[in-house]
């Protein structure tokens, strides 16, 4: 019997067009353009090679039993990995790979970037002023927004994403810009482009304050009750990382209590629950995970997985192969 691939979601095609190309292997697709049931994902991964997950699917000790000894391989679809028991992984000699890539950190660089601005602009909250009806007259003191040029733009976490809204923000609209990563940023220092601080000195100094930093049991809660508490009263916090990475009710009640002038958040603490105290809150937009949901970044994630597992069924380390600790 041929080598089986599993793939728990229907994904963009190009990545799957790779494989079914692949005489070596049969793909097997979850039919359903939905998560797919953790009972069914149990059920269906048994006997696999590879499987290619989404970022939905948790991928532990459970599901490497239920899969047995065929299973080398997980090619996550995604550039975080937070789903995927690593040390498990390792133990077991499981291969994992992720999706990073420079596409990817442009997508969710410019949505980063989309939020600074409808939050600035108030872009959400005047579009539903204007379909409510409620456009009476032209006012000079009406919705009132903010500029974005001559403020301070703090980063969080200088990967290729946050590197790529640093670049961005600076080139664009030369926003002055600080950051704090737990490693000094060469290309950010060696061009100029932003200052580094402590996270208490980005926190207290920016106006806008974005989140870019992998959720680790050391960046869970990063943001809490405390931080928020050094913002600035007209300053905003946006989050496309991890949803953990923010203590999201005490979040939720800054935001409440005007303690902070708004957040453009993308992920949450319990996905896919949005909570109705955020829902309810005007002062906010809100996406639903879709920071890196363009045709284009979709079908690169798509490519790289396949191209993962193909790399490794060469015999060849993958391209996007991500360190286990044992
Ligand atoms: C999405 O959140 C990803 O990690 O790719
Ligand atoms: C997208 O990749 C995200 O991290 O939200």
């Amino acid at each position: 019997m041929k080598p089986r691939i599993f793939v728990t979601r229907i994904i963009p095609d190009e990545g799957l067009k790779l494989l079914r190309r692949d005489k070596r292997v049969t793909v097997d697709v979850y039919e359903h353009d939905k998560i797919i049931p953790r009972t069914e994902l149990l059920r269906r991964v048994k006997g696999a090679t590879a499987i290619l997950p989404i970022l939905t699917d948790k991928i532990d000790a459970q599901l490497f039993d239920a899969a047995g000894p065929s299973l080398r391989m997980v090619a996550n679809y995604a550039v975080g990995f937070d789903n995927v028991d690593l040390t498990e992984a390792a133990k077991r000699g499981i291969v994992v790979t992720n999706t990073p890539g420079l596409e990817i950190a442009e997508t969710v660089a410019e949505h980063t970037i989309a939020f600074i601005f409808a939050l600035a602009h108030r872009l959400v909250e005047t579009d539903q002023f204007a379909r409510d009806g409620k456009y009476h007259g032209w006012g000079p003191q009406m919705l009132l927004g903010t500029d974005v040029i001559g403020k301070t733009l703090g980063i969080i976490g200088t990967g290729k994403i946050g590197e790529g809204v640093v670049k961005r923000m600076y080139e664009g609209f030369g926003v002055k810009i600080v950051y704090n990563d737990v490693r000094r940023n060469e290309t950010i220092e060696k061009e100029e482009l932003a200052t580094f601080m402590t996270l208490e000195g980005v926190l207290k100094t920016a106006d806008f304050i974005s989140l870019h930093v992998p959720l680790l049991p050391s960046t869970r809660h990063l943001i809490g009750a405390k931080q928020l508490k050094l913002m600035k009263k007209t300053a905003f916090l946006i989050n496309t990382s991890r949803g953990p990475v923010i203590d999201e009710k005490a979040l939720i009640a800054a935001l409440q209590k005007k303690q902070i002038a708004g957040a453009g958040i993308d992920v949450y603490e319990h996905e896919p629950d949005i909570p109705l105290a955020l829902r309810k809150l005007q002062n906010v937009v809100i996406t639903p995970h879709t920071a890196s949901a363009t045709i284009e970044t979709r079908q690169v994630m798509s490519r790289r997985a396949a191209e993962n597992i193909l790399a490794f069924l060469d015999g060849k380390t993958p391209p996007n192969a991500v360190k286990t600790q044992k």
